[in-house]
């Protein structure tokens, strides 16, 4: 079942940057794209890097390792070599908290 966890404070995470929290088994990676919170998988679906290690344009980040590309509101791969989605997390903010939907 789903469960809204509460991950970091909003006012931690700087308009385009990103940051990581560990769930259970999930590494999540957490976005702020100019105010408006995401959430992806948090390691590469090509090998072992840390999203949040990368680099964000736009809606885009960047793998610090090879640098594929992903989009980050639907986690679609848009680069080679990356070639698989991330999974992708619905967030909401409450209080100035950021909760991410884990399952
Ligand atoms: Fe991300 Fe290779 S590990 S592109």
């Amino acid at each position: 079942s789903q469960v809204w966890v509460a991950a970091i404070r909003a006012a931690d995470l700087a308009p385009n940057d990103a940051t990581r929290i560990q769930h259970n088994q999930s590494c999540i990676a957490l976005y702020n794209l100019d105010g408006r919170f995401y959430a992806t998988a948090g390691i590469c679906t090509h090998a072992h890097a840390f999203l949040s290690e990368g680099y964000i344009n736009g809606q885009t980040i960047e793998c610090p390792l090879h640098q594929g590309l992903f989009h980050i509101p639907t986690g679609k791969p848009l680069s080679p070599p990356v070639t698989e989605a991330l999974k992708t997390y619905q967030t909401k903010i409450e209080q100035g908290t950021v909760y991410v939907l884990v399952d």
